[in-house]
């Protein structure tokens, strides 16, 4: 044992006269995966030491011989988390391990620090902090998806493509109005993180293990320091909340489905069957027995990483499901899911914006699925209930005519007025002119629909709405 390790010793061995069985002390450390935290750990024990001087544990000298001393821990700690792991092979945790390179800094002033805090209150604030951070970041990522999208949909101008139901065509759309689709769920990703934030700012700091400090502290300090809207309402409850990992991951989860469900249409309209859609070379691999492949590897591994988003969301929730007040060792599993749920969303959104970029849209493909197979089916129906049929009437009535014009393999445009006429008298010289493409697009004249003019104003709207502000970056 070192000598600050004898001086720091096992945080809690005073109580103890056996010894940990050995693989069981190895097994039980968080410090192999919570050196991640070292940041915010020596943010937070900043902000507790200022916190104590202010309440008369730490003079002046003593604050900034502590303060200047956790830097130096966080300045000379290994960048690399295997190497800081492997310095510190007794540390039992990141808080552990803080004090023991404070004590190897500014020796026995160090083992102050602790007066008034657990670690309880310590790991509930360094996962607030780092979600904090994490929850920033998608934001980021979110923005930039959602700004190549736009740019994708401003780039098709007035190109258009069929729509699905049941993954039959529909009716058609333009481009941009498909492209829109992902633009607003990505806006619904970023409100949605944005709302988890602001309900998770709040700093545990001064809770201490369960009923709250032992000194009379100013919470307010170390929360304002820490860029908290300000301390947290009850002791029990927030050194054994994780509400904010619950949502943190189940957020990740939603926009991982999000992602791959674009992921599946791109799959999807990259294949020969469509020709939708080229897949950017950049973003796809060959197969090693097939020459002529080019696979879809990026939108594959988007699906594929949608499923570790769901099962970090999946992980907390059953974590915390039957654990009573308050902390409880369980609650350090809760960590790893959501350092890899974080890392998975920073890397899907970090390619995802270039390789929306790069997509190359085949518009005369699209522009012949959407043209064939009588897509302007509805429009016709909405044609004839303008001469006053009822809609019911009108659905039969040109339902009857694509049958008819089937038998002879043509669209409904294809068809003489006299044909046209056996199904209802109500069609006249103006049918043609109210099922072209540019009319069944314009049909759709509401907020949301596909009418050209509105597409452009949708764009317009998004556009502006994505170049609000974006929050803070806010890890001190
Ligand atoms: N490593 C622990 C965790 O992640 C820190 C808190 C430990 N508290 C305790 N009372 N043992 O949860």
């Amino acid at each position: 044992m070192s000598k600050t390790e004898q001086l720091v010793g096992k945080m809690w061995s005073g109580r103890f006269r056996e010894p940990l069985d050995t693989a069981f002390e190895q097994w039980q450390r968080s410090f192999p995966f919570d050196w991640r935290l070292l940041a915010q750990e020596v943010a937070a024990s900043k902000a507790h030491a200022r916190m104590i001087a202010a309440a008369g544990v730490l003079d002046g000298v003593e604050l900034a011989a502590m303060l200047g001393g956790l830097d130096r821990v966080s300045a000379n700690a290994a960048t690399d988390g295997p190497t800081m792991v492997a310095s510190a092979p007794g540390a039992e945790d990141i808080h552990h391990y803080v004090e023991l390179e404070l004590t190897v800094e500014i020796g026995e002033l160090a083992l102050k620090l602790h007066t008034g805090r657990s670690r309880n209150e310590q790991i509930a604030t360094d996962m607030r902090l780092f979600v904090r951070e994490a929850i920033d970041a998608a934001v980021d990522g979110l923005r930039a998806w959602a700004e190549a999208l736009l740019e994708s949909a401003d780039g098709a101008g007035e190109a258009v493509m069929p729509s699905y139901t049941h993954m039959q065509r529909a009716e058609p759309v333009l481009v941009a109005h498909w492209l829109l689709a992902y633009v607003a769920m990505a806006e619904r990703d970023i409100s949605r993180l944005k709302d988890a934030r602001a309900r998770m700012n709040y700093c545990p700091l001064g809770s201490g293990a369960v009923a709250g400090a032992t000194l009379a502290l100013d919470r307010e300090i170390a929360a304002r320091e820490l860029g908290f809207d300000g301390p947290t309402a009850n002791s029990m409850d927030a050194t054994s909340d994780r509400d904010f990992l619950l949502e943190f991951t189940q957020c990740l989860a939603t926009m991982g489905v999000h992602l791959s469900r674009f992921a599946e249409e791109i799959t999807l309209y990259s294949t020969a069957e469509f020709g939708f859609v080229e897949l950017p070379e950049a973003f796809s691999t060959g197969s090693s027995a097939m020459p002529q492949k080019k696979n879809p590897d990026f939108t594959e591994l988007l699906r594929g990483k949608c499923a570790r988003l769901v099962g970090a969301s999946t992980t907390l929730t059953v974590l915390m499901k039957g654990l009573p007040l308050a902390y409880n060792k369980d609650l350090q599993e809760g960590q790893e899911p959501v350092f890899d749920a974080a890392d998975t969303a920073r890397g899907m959104l970090k390619i995802l914006p270039g390789f929306t970029r790069a997509l190359k849209f085949n518009f005369a493909r699209m522009r012949a699925a959407a043209t064939t197979g009588y897509l302007n089916a509805m429009a016709a129906a909405t044609y004839l209930t303008g001469k006053g049929v009822a809609f019911r009437k009108a659905h039969e009535k040109v339902g009857n005519a694509v049958r008819f014009a089937l038998e002879s393999r043509r669209e409904l445009n294809e068809l003489t007025l006299e044909e046209l006429r056996q199904f209802g008298e109500e069609f006249g010289e103006d049918f043609f002119a109210a099922i072209t493409l540019e009319a069944t697009l314009d049909c759709h004249d509401v907020v949301g629909g596909t009418n050209r003019e509105r597409v452009r104003t949708a764009l317009d709207e998004a556009r502006e709405r994505l170049a609000q502000p974006a929050p803070a970056a806010s890890v001190p």
